[in-house]
């Protein structure tokens, strides 16, 4: 939730800090803009709140290279505070003029904090919490402080998560960048001519692949060539830089239309990767090495929570499903906002599973150290290591899908899908619930799961046809059952994500008890209906709305010769193990949203009013 990219070097800054810019722009698209410091050691702002046309408006105002500076900040805004628009864009700058600041987070008592700076005359011109930051700092700097003490300082007096960087016309040769709690991430990155730093690595891939990830409570100084790490007491920190494993080409989008369409058609190598070196078909064996619980702690767990947000939800709900039907131990998958508050029974017998494919969600994050300071032992699922989710967790397990820059997740899903289906093999298997010749079955059945994947993507040209169809509804409903509940529910979210359609997920056997009032005409109804023991009630579901003059499209089992006779239109997935099923029905349910979205002339990589990663709860 907002992107932030700074640069100090030795070239232009300007169009390095519009293309460090294009790479975190994902996280935001409401404002963008750079402030830098010019040859005369002014500092220049230029900022466009045009929604999502903000980056490129702002890369088209700066080309005529008025604008130039070799020090400089840039950012990019999901609005929290005050509308859309130029004046509540970022950079903010004092009133004095000698600093410029980015923020991302939520300053909690802004108003207090805004009513002290007014009583002493400063005028504010936006509406936002962040200007305060800009006031704070530059005050400090006007009285003689350095920038880094600024900053410092202002950031004690905030309530709430913040990462902040800025610069000061006093110091025109460094950014100072910092951070406190979990408002997103800041890495730095050096090479001989320049230093960066962004809210995301892939901004410094063009400069580095050695990095440092800013942990909560640390403030960095960056300047050509030099990168300088203190705490908020000023003593310098020693952290030897990490070398990345994420490449630059692999978040560009190609030939393809849409990051998501990339990303969708990603996904058999998706779910190849995050099996790799952990499902062994030759041997018909399945191991977590990340995984390093002893043997006999498996035997004293006796309650698993996953949880997560959004479409991480979802892969958590069918994690739970699989771990408790698989390994026979209580699962459930909770939303991470909630977790966080209720003051849940969690210790050290409770396995504690986070989703997260960003590692960043500010909600998932207060869940993971609650749970932390619970005592329970941990895992996170996730894509973006060095994310300070793998700093609370006790075991990371990678999903390895590869960086997904689509606003709606649609591989990280099916990754995070993959891999909690092995924890959950494993599990059982370190309980003794099932056997090596049972895992061998298992293992047999996933080797076929990328090739499974595969073929539904097949399935595009008759699913962009009920697209087209379910583009003229105003209202969706999507049932479902067992491991298809969350199938339906991600399906109704990736609809009202990208198609902007109400749709509302439901488990199939509760529509009797309210939604049912909704049926008629005006509403169809996705169903998610593969061949397995629940079929036969979610074929009555079926003929129950098309009682009420309902139009029903289902994604069903290939060789389905009666659904077809119910429904209205058939999408029919791969025969397969009903533990692959989800798999099979997911990959439609997210083509489904995708076309709706085209046929409806919505920008599926940025939907309206959402970001990818969510650093403010
Ligand atoms: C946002 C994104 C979703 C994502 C959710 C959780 O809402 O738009 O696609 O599922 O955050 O993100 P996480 O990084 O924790 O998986």
């Amino acid at each position: 939730m907002c992107g932030i990219f700074a640069y100090a070097g030795t070239e232009n800054a300007v169009p390095l800090l519009i293309e460090g810019l294009r790479s975190v722009e994902y996280r935001g698209y409401d404002s963008a803009g750079i402030s830098v410091i010019d040859g005369s050691g002014a500092i220049q702002t230029v900022k466009r709140g045009d929604h999502k046309s903000s980056l490129s408006n702002l890369a088209e105002a700066v080309s005529d290279r008025r604008v130039s500076g070799t020090v400089g900040i840039g950012h990019t805004r999901w609005a929290t505070h005050g509308e859309v628009n130029h004046t509540n864009s970022h950079p903010h700058s004092s009133s004095n003029g000698l600093v410029s600041i980015a923020h991302n987070g939520i300053i909690e008592n802004f108003l207090e904090l805004k009513d002290e700076l007014v009583d002493s005359g400063v005028e504010f011109r936006s509406d936002t919490d962040s200007e305060v930051l800009a006031h704070l700092v530059g005050r400090a700097v006007e009285s003689g402080s350095s920038l880094r003490d600024a900053v410092v300082a202002a950031a004690s007096r905030v309530k709430g998560n913040t990462a902040v960087v800025a610069v000061s016309a006093n110091e025109p040769e460094i950014v100072v960048g910092l951070r406190v709690g979990n408002a997103g991430g800041i890495v730095v990155g050096k090479n001989d001519d320049s230093a960066v730093m962004a809210s995301d690595t892939i901004a410094l891939l063009p400069y580095t692949s050695e990095v440092i990830y800013l942990e909560p409570g640390e403030v960095v100084e960056i300047e050509q060539g030099k990168v300088r790490l203190f705490d908020l007491d000023g003593s310098p920190i020693s952290r030897e830089p990490i070398v990345t494993a994420q490449n630059f080409e692999a978040a560009q989008k190609g030939n393809y239309p849409h990051f998501m369409a990339k990303e969708i058609a990603e996904q058999p190598d998706a779910v190849q990767s995050a099996m790799r070196g952990r499902v062994d078909i030759a041997s018909g064996t399945l191991s977590l090495p990340e995984l390093s619980l002893e043997r006999e702690h498996f035997g004293s767990i006796d309650r698993v929570i996953l949880t997560g947000m959004g479409t991480s939800l979802h892969a958590a709900m069918f994690g739970a499903s699989v771990i408790e039907s698989l390994a026979r131990i209580p699962s459930i998958a909770e939303n991470s906002s909630e977790l966080r508050y209720r003051n849940p029974v969690i210790g050290p017998s409770t396995l504690v599973v986070a989703v997260t494919q960003s590692g960043e969600t500010a909600d998932t994050l207060a869940a993971m150290e609650h749970a932390r300071s619970a005592g329970a032992p941990q895992a996170v699922v996730l894509e973006l290591e060095g994310s300070q989710a793998t700093r609370i967790a006790d075991f990371t397990l990678p999903i390895r899908a590869g960086q997904e820059i689509g606003v709606a997740s649609t591989k990280t899903m099916i990754a995070s899908m993959t891999t909690l289906l092995q924890l959950a093999v494993v599990l059982a298997e370190g309980r003794g619930v099932v056997g090596s010749v049972q895992v061998e079955k298992i293992v047999e059945a996933i080797a076929e799961l990328p090739s499974l994947v595969a073929t539904t993507l097949g399935l595009n040209g008759q699913v962009s046809k009920l697209a087209t169809r379910l583009s003229e509804f105003e209202d969706l409903l999507y049932l479902g059952r067992g491991a298809q509940l969350p199938i339906a529910l991600e399906g109704a979210l990736k609809m009202k994500e990208l198609a902007y359609i109400h749709a509302e997920g439901y488990p199939a056997g509760e529509m009797k008890h309210g939604v049912n009032a909704l049926l008629g005409p005006e509403m169809a109804t996705v169903v998610s209906a593969p061949k397995n023991d629940l079929y036969e009630k979610m074929l009555s579901n079926i003929s129950e709305v098309k009682a009420r003059g309902g139009e029903v499209a289902v994604i069903a089992t290939e060789g389905d010769e009666i659904v077809g006779r119910v429904a209205d239109h058939v999408i029919l997935v791969p025969d397969c193990p009903e533990l692959l099923q989800p798999f099979v029905t997911l990959v439609p349910m997210q083509i489904l949203a995708y076309e709706t979205a085209l046929a409806l002339g919505r920008d599926p990589d940025k939907p309206r009013n959402l970001a990818k990663t969510v650093t403010v709860e």
